[in-house]
């Protein structure tokens, strides 16, 4: 795995976390509105990996807030949403790693919302 963002040491945490897991990562200090920062990331997956299978675009614009931003952020959506809980980090990368998997090898030009049924 290939990992492009604009945070050095959180990109090295992840990669370190990937690794202790047992898998394989690497990091490249990526704006992804920049495109030959996405050109050295592909060529950094091909000569690592010798090909790129799946690219998963995530780079966000989310603001933190403080713990009462947070909580009120959790109060004014959770009841808007069926599932009736937000979902975590965990909720998208389990349908990205089934989605780049083998067991999805017949998968093909599919929309997943993941939302918690939030978009209907
Ligand atoms: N969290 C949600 O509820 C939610 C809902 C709908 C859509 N999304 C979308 O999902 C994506 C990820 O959201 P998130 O909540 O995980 O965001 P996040 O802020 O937690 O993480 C986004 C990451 O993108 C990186 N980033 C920002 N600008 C970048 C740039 N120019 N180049 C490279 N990296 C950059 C940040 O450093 C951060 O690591 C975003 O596109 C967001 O709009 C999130």
């Amino acid at each position: 795995m290939v990992i492009g963002d604009l945070l050095e040491v959180e990109g090295a945490e992840t990669v370190a976390r990937i690794e202790r897991a047992g898998g394989h990562a690497s990091f490249r200090r990526t704006d992804v509105t920049v495109p030959s920062d996405l050109d050295a990331l592909v060529a950094l997956a091909e000569s690592t990996y010798g090909k790129l299978d799946v690219v998963v675009p995530n780079a966000g614009i989310a603001v933190a807030g403080d713990a009462e931003q947070e909580q009120d952020f959790v109060d004014r959506w959770t009841p808007q949403v069926p599932a009736g809980f937000l979902g975590t980090p965990w909720d998208v990368a389990n349908v990205v790693v089934f989605l780049a998997s083998d067991e999805a090898r017949w998968v093909t030009g599919s929309v997943y919302p993941v939302d918690g049924g939030f978009a209907g």
